[in-house]
């Protein structure tokens, strides 16, 4: 994070917090955020798109603390089940800020959205235009969401703008225009825009660039033959961060520039009302800020060197579902030893149990402590009690103050629901 400085002696300091000390204070392995640097991403965003609504995709981390800064960064929300916007709720965030995605919405999702009086819900299926509409009578603003055909070079576990996979209603096979037409027809329902999201950890700007412009192209069909005007055009999230040295920052001025030329260009030539646009980022507004603590427990010398941490898959299941790969440091003490490859993996039951292989100085031993790197988007949000191991806590540091925004799951948790 921006936050982050290294001092001569070893010592990491986030905020002006050393992570020594927060390691002290809230044990190991610890999710820590830098509160101002997920401040500047959202003002950057601001002002690099100052006429264009950004939501939050809270999927990427979702808890009360965040939020609040989400909300008093003035964006909007993205949730994709009840339970994220009950988060939003317990908070307050506005509701006519918040959308709600899904391929599945359970009645329960739907309901609680209607409830809340959530600003749009985006369409992912016929199914759910029948279940929405039986629910409301209250003309509920909707967008319906498109598969544009537009590959964003992403791990194909999380690429979603093209056919064959389950989201959204295909461009190409005109499923798109039979929604548009089933959604027009639902009274409970009013059509406002349209919604495409290509992907994630995406860094080709061209590539969002080229769904805009299918996207307008849908928006002028769709005035064609339905004869209605679609205001909205929401392009979703997906803008990638770095992750590895020499891996450079999203070209958030360059994707404003082509967003913004892409959509006027497309509008103009076809003679429609340029819409307004809303943006979905969820990684490149949290994930930078965050840094994971490990105490390393073990190192066990061979053919390969394993240095074992106290968290593992449950914390981070990343490089076993995408093969992500991190920047991990020895921190906290100084060394002068040479840096050799290591495995760094985790304490869980299975060998796939693999955080990072990076090289780490020759003389790290038990008790020494790790830093993990852009941890902050879709680390607490995918962890898990894999091995009945609590989930770590949530800590923000900021102008040298540190606070818990979510605390460690205890045992007590962890039996809390369980029947006997
Ligand atoms: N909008 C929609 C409709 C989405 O489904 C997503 C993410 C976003 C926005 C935000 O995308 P972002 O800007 O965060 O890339 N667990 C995976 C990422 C899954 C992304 C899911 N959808 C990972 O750890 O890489």
């Amino acid at each position: 994070p921006r936050g982050a400085h290294l001092r001569t002696d070893n010592e990491l300091e986030i905020a002006r917090v050393e992570t020594t000390q927060l390691a002290a204070r809230f044990a190991t392995p610890a999710y820590v955020l830098d509160e101002d640097d997920i401040r500047a991403r959202c003002r950057a965003y601001r002002a690099a798109l100052p006429d264009v609504e950004i939501a939050y995709a809270g999927k990427s981390l979702m808890c009360r603390g965040v939020l609040r800064i989400i909300a008093e960064e003035g964006l909007s929300l993205d949730v994709c089940s009840a339970g994220e916007l009950a988060v939003a709720r317990s908070i307050g965030f506005p509701a006519e800020r918040i959308l709600l995605h899904g391929n599945v919405k359970t009645a329960e999702d739907l309901k609680a959205a209607l409830g809340y009086g959530v600003g749009r819900v985006v369409i992912d299926s016929l199914d759910e235009i029948h279940q929405l509409g039986a629910l409301t009578t209250t003309a509920q603003p909707v967008l319906i969401r498109v598969t544009p055909g537009v590959d964003g070079s992403t791990h194909h576990a999380i690429t979603t703008g093209v056919d064959g996979q389950k989201f959204g209603f295909s461009l190409a096979d005109g499923a798109a225009e039979r929604a548009v037409a089933r959604v027009l027809a639902e009274p409970g329902l009013r059509l406002v825009g349209l919604h495409c999201h290509i992907g994630s950890q995406i860094t080709r700007v061209a590539a969002f660039e080229e769904a805009a412009r299918r996207m307008v192209g849908l928006l002028a069909l769709i005035r064609d033959l339905h004869g209605v005007v679609l205001r909205q055009l929401d392009v979703g999230g997906g803008h990638g961060i770095p992750y590895l040295p020499g891996e450079t920052e999203f070209d958030l001025t360059g994707f404003a520039n082509r967003l913004r030329c892409a959509v006027n260009y497309e509008s103009g030539r076809r003679r429609f009302p340029v819409p307004a646009l809303t943006i979905e980022p969820g990684r490149s507004i949290v994930g930078p800020a965050g840094v994971t603590l490990y105490r390393v427990a073990v190192v066990k010398r061979g053919a390969t060197t394993f240095v074992a941490v106290d968290g593992g898959m449950s914390d981070n299941p990343r490089p076993a579902l995408y093969g992500a790969r991190y920047t991990v440091r020895m921190v906290g003490r100084p060394s002068s030893a040479p840096l050799v490859p290591v495995t760094v993996v985790g304490r869980h039951c299975e060998a796939g149990d693999v955080l990072a292989e990076v090289d780490l100085p020759a003389d790290i031993a038990a008790g020494d402590l790790l830093a993990v790197a852009a941890t902050g988007a879709y680390h607490y949000s995918l962890s898990s009690n894999y091995n009945a191991v609590g989930r770590p806590p949530l800590v923000a540091v900021r102008d040298g103050v540190a606070r818990l925004l979510v605390r460690r799951e205890t045992e007590d948790d962890l039996l809390a629901r369980d029947q006997g």
